[in-house]
């Protein structure tokens, strides 16, 4: 049986497309029961509809405390009864009201513990490194803390800025996304501390979500 994922956004939502194109695939192992967002002017929620794909919407602006929004949030999830939440380009902490009760996963565009909160790929390319990449993580109650599912590089090229950068570490992520989530829906998953295992045989590092640019 296929298992049941929702994904969250607040923008673009490209890696949430990738998700929609992978799972419409026979033998993915998950399908998207629903996207939602926590703004209405989310862009990837068209992208969704376009799909066939459910839609909702908690707006974070509609609450004046952070508590009833995870409430509200959280029951709008129990209604999907997800397996697995995705967020993917969700740029608000989750709370306990949230975490509690679903296996949320989130990807990150820097390599963790590097560079986290929602400045990443900026504050990556201010602090001058050559390589930085992607993480797709559990989540926890801190900011981009949770233990690590997997991770790809990206090397920063003289000439990039934010825009640049981020472009070649999305393309990694949508990837590296879908390679994840099909896998924790065909194989699941257990966490010992801070080790994340995959059911299958332990896989040999991200070579394969490197950029075709830096191979
Ligand atoms: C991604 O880089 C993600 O890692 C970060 O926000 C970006 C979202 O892009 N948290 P999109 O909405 O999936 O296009």
């Amino acid at each position: 049986m296929s298992s049941r994922v929702v994904v969250l956004i607040s923008g673009a939502g490209s890696n949430a497309a990738a998700l929609l194109d992978a799972a419409a695939e026979p033998g993915f192992g998950a399908s998207v029961v629903a996207v939602g967002a926590d703004r209405h002017s989310a862009d990837g929620l068209a992208l969704a509809r376009h799909a066939g794909v459910e839609t909702f919407t908690v707006p974070f602006a509609d609450y004046d405390d952070r508590g009833d929004w995870n409430a509200a949030l959280s029951e709008r999830l129990d209604a999907y009864r997800p397996d697995l939440v995705v967020s993917a380009g969700f740029m608000r902490i989750l709370g306990a009201e949230v975490l509690e009760r679903h296996t949320v996963i989130n990807i990150h565009p820097a390599l963790l513990p590097a560079f986290p909160g929602a400045h990443a790929v900026r504050d990556a390319l201010a602090y001058g490194v050559r390589i930085t990449g992607a993480t797709v993580h559990l989540v926890d109650s801190g900011v981009d803390t949770g233990p690590v599912i997997d991770q790809a590089a990206v090397r920063v090229e003289p000439d990039d800025d934010t825009a640049s950068l981020h472009e070649r570490i999305k393309s990694v992520e949508r990837r590296m996304l879908v390679e994840v989530v099909g896998r924790l829906a065909r194989e699941g998953w257990s966490v010992q501390g801070r080790q994340v295992r995959l059911g299958g045989p332990r896989q040999s590092p991200s070579t394969e979500y490197v950029a075709e640019e830096n191979r």
